[in-house]
């Protein structure tokens, strides 16, 4: 039987794992999917045992960084610094394609805010690169790590950081609005109301549970796409690297899950 597994602290029941579980079963795959979890002490202890041992390996917070030096990551995954999969010992993010693949660029209306500046934002900002954006807004509560992302993304990206306490009064000059920080994730919202979205074309909030957020852009007609329609479309990226592909099935199981889609 293969083996694969995200790679977590702390404990979260993944969706991830329940629906890889899912797929397996209908593609008639013999797989397992797991969650493991490893407390962030013991990580470097830990780890090579797991690239052992599974066949392939999704990573999410706190590890994508820390990974990197454990596997040969790919050249994408180098300069995103952050690798989300592992397969044969190397190192991949899907995390950027599944962005770049959630979005028709004749969607993606110029200017663009983007809230946030942990991991998620830094693949965000390299599949908007790609996708051939010049300029950015950040936007992010620690402007310093705002400050990072600049730096880290200087040659590829012009990006202008601005305040997270002005984003309600900037937020009317923007056409694309991607929040990419965990607001809405336990019901928390922005201190943002239908009137300040109202220029907005698109609102891309990369959370799986229905946010506040998303519950506005519905309620006023601007388009959203959410976490789960990301999530779904790096899923794919997974399952290709690991070789395990198979588009019909992939579809039937993982389109329910996929809001939106
Ligand atoms: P991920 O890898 O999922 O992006 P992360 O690296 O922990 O997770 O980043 C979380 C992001 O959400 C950060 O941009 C964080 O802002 P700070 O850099 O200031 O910490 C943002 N975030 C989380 N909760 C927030 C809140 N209540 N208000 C504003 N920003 C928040």
């Amino acid at each position: 039987m293969k083996k694969f597994g995200l790679l977590e602290y702390p404990h979260k029941e993944s969706l991830s794992k329940q629906v890889f579980n899912e797929y397996f079963k209908k593609a008639h795959i013999d797989a397992v999917y797991e969650d493991i979890v490893i407390v962030p002490d013991n990580f470097d202890d830990e780890i090579n045992k797991y690239i052992d041992s599974y066949d392939g390996l999704n990573v999410t917070v706190p590890f994508k960084e820390k990974v990197i030096k454990y596997v040969e990551p790919v050249e994408e995954a180098k300069e995103i610094n952050a690798v989300n999969c592992i397969f044969n010992n190397k190192g991949y993010n899907t995390d950027w394609k599944g962005f770049y693949n959630s979005l028709n660029s004749s969607i993606l209306k110029e200017p663009i805010v983007l809230v946030g500046a942990g991991g998620a934002s830094k693949s965000i900002i390299y599949a908007l690169y790609k996708m051939g954006i010049k300029k950015l807004f950040l936007v992010n509560r620690t402007v310093e790590k705002a400050e990072k992302l600049r730096k880290i993304f200087l040659s590829k990206i012009d990006i202008k950081i601005e305040s997270f306490d002005h984003l309600q009064s900037i937020i009317r000059s923007f056409k694309t609005f991607i929040n990419s920080t965990s607001i809405g994730m336990f019901g928390e919202s922005f201190d943002l109301e239908a009137r300040d979205l109202s220029n907005l074309s698109l609102i891309y909030d990369i959370v799986y549970n229905n946010t506040p957020l998303q519950k506005i852009a519905k309620e006023n007609n601007i388009k959203c796409i959410d976490g789960r329609t990301f999530w779904y479309h790096q899923a794919v990226e997974n399952l290709k690297i690991w070789n395990i592909y198979t588009p019909e099935i992939f579809n039937e199981t993982f389109k329910t899950f996929a809001r939106g889609e």
